[in-house]
């Protein structure tokens, strides 16, 4: 069973503990997340000028509409702002600043129609984020600029949350990857030649949930939970952002959603930085998570 919470009003606690069991949360834009939409949405227009960056990609050459995301997403995911919003969105929905650890931001883009769906722009197959080297406990903050429909948002497959599938993420060193792979997202434009972790066995993508938040409205969900990128038919750009947490005391307690197909290596924990002052993770908790997720279990 996955619940689906509507601006739940319970603890941060709380809420990990009900995440790790594979269920989703769903919460109004607040102030902050909107400030962040806001300022994704003026760096678009900045970007594209005259033309609607939704719509751009039936008038703009794809090499040129590769390259504008190509400049404008590292500027979007290391602008100053983002580190004061994110703090505030965490902060706003119930959560410990000591605690909590997060990312930066990503701002997607799905296109439309086929447009444009490798590199830069990755339509994701369905995968874990535990797949790609994310700790147990990671929670993954997904919310959309523009408004979206079924047919230009994300899909979860929550059957599989207690499922395990045959997939091929022991390929994958979230380490490795980062020295080859990720700088070379803008070249991949028609075919996307960088190996990433996939399920090796049909997966039923039918039925699956899609949420539709407002934009500034926010989806959390674990890092466990398969989710993938519906095929946008919509005509329009998707533009989203997401970004993750760690909860500190439980990246130390090990604890988290429980470990059904993972079998990575490296870890991504070096990524997040703490609320209050952007530090890093205490060595000792990073050290726990660096040969990668423990060995898949059964699941309870
Ligand atoms: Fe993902």
């Amino acid at each position: 069973m996955t619940n689906v919470y509507y601006d739940a009003r319970m603890s941060d606690d709380e809420r990990r503990a009900h995440v790790y069991q594979g269920d989703l949360f769903l919460y109004s834009p607040t102030s902050d997340s909107l400030a962040l939409v806001a300022l994704a949405r003026g760096m678009l227009s900045e970007a594209f000028g005259t033309v609607d960056p939704e719509l751009a990609q039936h008038t703009m050459p794809v090499q040129e509409f590769a390259q504008l995301l190509a400049t404008l997403k590292p500027r979007f995911i290391h602008h100053p702002e983002c580190k004061r919003l994110l703090p505030g969105i965490f902060a706003s929905l119930g959560c410990d600043p000591e605690q909590t650890y997060f990312d930066v931001p990503r701002l997607r883009t799905a296109t439309s129609d086929d447009y444009l769906s490798t590199g830069i722009a990755y339509a994701f197959h369905p995968h874990r984020d535990t797949w790609y080297s994310a700790p147990m406990c990671q929670i993954n903050w997904w919310l959309p600029v523009f408004p979206i429909t079924p047919s230009n948002c994300m899909a979860f497959h929550p059957r599989y949350f207690s499922q395990g599938l045959r997939n091929s993420s022991d390929i994958y060193n979230y380490q490795e990857w980062n020295r080859t792979s990720r700088f070379i997202a803008a070249q991949q434009i028609g075919v996307d030649t960088r190996t990433q972790p996939k399920a090796q066995e049909p997966v039923e993508l039918q039925p699956d949930v899609r949420l539709l938040p407002p934009p500034g409205g926010l989806i959390v969900f674990s890092a466990a939970q398969l989710h993938s990128t519906v095929p946008n038919t919509s005509g329009r750009t998707r533009y989203s952002i997401d970004f993750r947490t760690v909860h500190l005391g439980d990246a130390s307690a090990l604890r988290g959603a429980v470990n059904i197909d993972s079998r990575c290596t490296g870890s991504t924990m070096d990524d997040y930085l703490r609320c209050t002052d952007f530090a890093h993770l205490p060595p000792e908790a990073k050290a726990l998570y660096e040969a990668g997720p423990p060995t898949p279990a059964a699941h309870a």
